[in-house]
């Protein structure tokens, strides 16, 4: 099993990348952050990761996606599975007040994302097998007015990947977006009272990736009782929706 992570440094990542060093895999972790990657690749290979190669990247930069993505399987000797998992929060009302931030984070979010993605799925398509799980998020099902430009970009990101699966339909790869709710990572320390059942590790986020690689999607909610609060959401009626703070 050989497998490319976008964004290794995420704690859902590491949380995925240790359940495949279990199985022995072969991975290559990209992140930006070189101390973090040795540290991390190291962990892996001592839970069992058959090889753990490393590659520093910005992925935001899109200059080179395509040919950046050749030399990441050139590495590995090929791919099974590409999990794409960085993003981040961003400040909403920065973004509300601030075009430039609003665009980054939709870069960061949405932009880059797609063309990563998109570069995962010719390499798939063109091998005839192989996964493509992306994390997208929940808060992409409806915009909400302390997360809209997060979750716009997420929402054109599931919107992608959902395209990509019904691409692969008839063949042999597959494409799935991962849609946890609010999980306690660095991405949400800022958050008050990170308790309850609304809250999930990101350990049990990533034994719902390391499943999608699998079977099941193309959009799989994380825990599984997300698909059936964000339909509730998505169904009330406007006037009603307005008065919530959620
Ligand atoms: N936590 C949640 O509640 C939640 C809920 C739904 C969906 N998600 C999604 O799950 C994914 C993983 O997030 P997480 O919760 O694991 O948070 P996290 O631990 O904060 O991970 C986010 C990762 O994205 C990386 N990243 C951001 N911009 C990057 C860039 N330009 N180049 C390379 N790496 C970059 C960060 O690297 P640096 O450390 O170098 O910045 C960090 O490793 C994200 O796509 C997030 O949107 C999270």
């Amino acid at each position: 099993m050989k497998v490319i992570i976008l964004g290794a440094t995420s704690a859902i990542a590491e949380a995925t990348a240790r359940l495949y060093a279990g199985e022995g895999a072969e991975l290559l972790l990209v992140a930006r952050q070189p101390e973090r990657l040795a540290a991390i690749a190291a962990d892996l290979r001592l839970r069992g990761a058959a090889r753990v190669e490393t590659a520093l990247r910005d992925l935001a930069d899109d200059g080179d996606v395509a040919e950046a993505f050749v030399g990441f399987i050139a590495a590995l000797g090929g791919i099974d599975h590409v999990l794409l998992a960085y993003g981040v929060l961003g400040d909403q009302k920065a973004a509300e007040r601030d075009p430039a931030t609003a665009r980054a984070s939709l870069r960061i979010n949405f932009t880059t994302a797609a063309a990563w993605a998109l570069v995962a799925a010719e390499a798939l398509e063109r091998q005839g097998h192989g996964s493509l799980v992306v994390l997208g998020s929940a808060a992409g099902d409806r915009g909400r007015r302390v997360n809209f430009v997060y979750g716009a970009a997420k929402a054109g990101l599931a919107t992608l990947v959902e395209g990509v699966a019904h691409r692969f339909a008839n063949s042999g790869p597959r494409a799935v977006i991962v849609k946890p709710g609010p999980v306690i990572t660095p991405m949400t320390e800022g958050f008050a009272n990170r308790k309850g059942l609304m809250w999930a590790s990101p350990e049990t986020v990533a034994a719902v990736v390391r499943r999608a690689a699998d079977r099941g999607g193309p959009v799989v909610y994380a825990p599984w009782f997300w698909r059936w609060i964000m339909l509730a959401i998505r169904l009330l009626p406007t006037p009603i929706f307005n008065r919530l703070n959620i």
